[in-house]
């Protein structure tokens, strides 16, 4: 039996009750700790198309998802598009859980059409807001808020097609920029033991692939098949565990041979 040494940490997980954020939260809590499960603020308007309906608050999930759990686990919002959203986050939850050990950038905000052609000021900004200046001063604000010698880590979920995601600009250049972050604050942080990495998921069925799209899908990735939620979450905790613990700066792509 591998001993993670995740039992009694504190994590937070960004969107922790999406559908790969659900995936990580659950095997969080089935290593014993517990969970600062966050989601998007219920005060959000409500979203101006209707593709972005994912956006929609989902407070009732979360905190059914914080009982499933138990282990202490308990749901906190915030609109991470907003300025002063990370520090209150981060503050919340090291008032309620003591400290944050480890906390998982997973939250994500993506629009369609992304493209060159439909791109605005406004698209760019909302996709960067979410996927990269949020995750950046969360990761400032634990490493600020870190208590002690506390072990710490931070892992963000980025894209597998983070290198060149055409018709996908907007999104696909913030998680790259999340991808340069990883390795800019990995240095940063290294020499006080806080390690940084991030995992690179390949397409995975979360509901947004019908049944023409999944066939494409499959078709491109070599081990025949797409991801599952549960791919990515032990990546997560592979990358969080006592296991990892000589590995920092490193993005892990989990994507079954796809985009390599
Ligand atoms: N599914 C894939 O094929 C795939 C492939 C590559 C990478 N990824 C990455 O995997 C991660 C999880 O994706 P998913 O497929 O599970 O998507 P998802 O279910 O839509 O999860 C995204 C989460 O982000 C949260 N979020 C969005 N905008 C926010 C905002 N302004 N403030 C706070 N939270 C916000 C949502 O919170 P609420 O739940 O409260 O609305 C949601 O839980 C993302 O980082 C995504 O980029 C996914």
């Amino acid at each position: 039996m591998i001993d993670t040494r995740l039992a009694h940490r504190n994590v937070l997980v960004t969107g922790g009750a999406g559908n790969i954020g659900a995936a990580i939260s659950r095997a969080f809590a089935a290593q014993g700790a517990r969970v600062a499960i966050h989601y998007l603020a219920q005060d959000v308007p409500a979203p101006a198309r209707a593709e972005w309906a994912h956006l929609t608050p989902a407070a009732g999930a979360a905190d059914k998802l914080a009982a499933e759990l138990g282990n202490g686990s308990f749901a906190v919002s915030a609109d991470l598009s907003a300025p002063e959203a990370a520090s209150r986050l981060v503050e919340a939850v090291v008032a309620r859980a003591g400290s944050i050990n480890v906390l998982v950038n997973n939250a994500a905000h993506c629009e369609s059409p992304d493209t060159l052609d439909t791109l605005t000021h406004g698209s760019l900004e909302r996709h960067y807001r979410v996927n990269a200046i949020a995750p950046a001063l969360l990761t400032a604000e634990v490493a600020r808020l870190r208590r002690g010698d506390d072990p710490l880590c931070v892992v963000n979920v980025t894209t597998d097609a983070a290198r060149a995601f055409p018709g996908q600009t907007g999104y696909g250049t913030s998680k790259a920029a999340l991808e340069a972050l990883t390795r800019s604050a990995a240095l940063d942080l290294a020499a006080r033991g806080i390690r940084v990495n991030a995992v690179a998921p390949g397409p995975v069925q979360t509901g947004w692939m019908d049944e023409e799209v999944l066939a494409r899908a499959t078709a491109i990735v070599p081990m025949g098949r797409v991801g599952e939620p549960d791919d990515i979450a032990d990546a997560v905790l592979f990358l969080a565990s006592h296991q990892a613990r000589w590995v920092t700066g490193q993005v892990l792509q989990v994507a079954g041979g796809h985009a390599l």
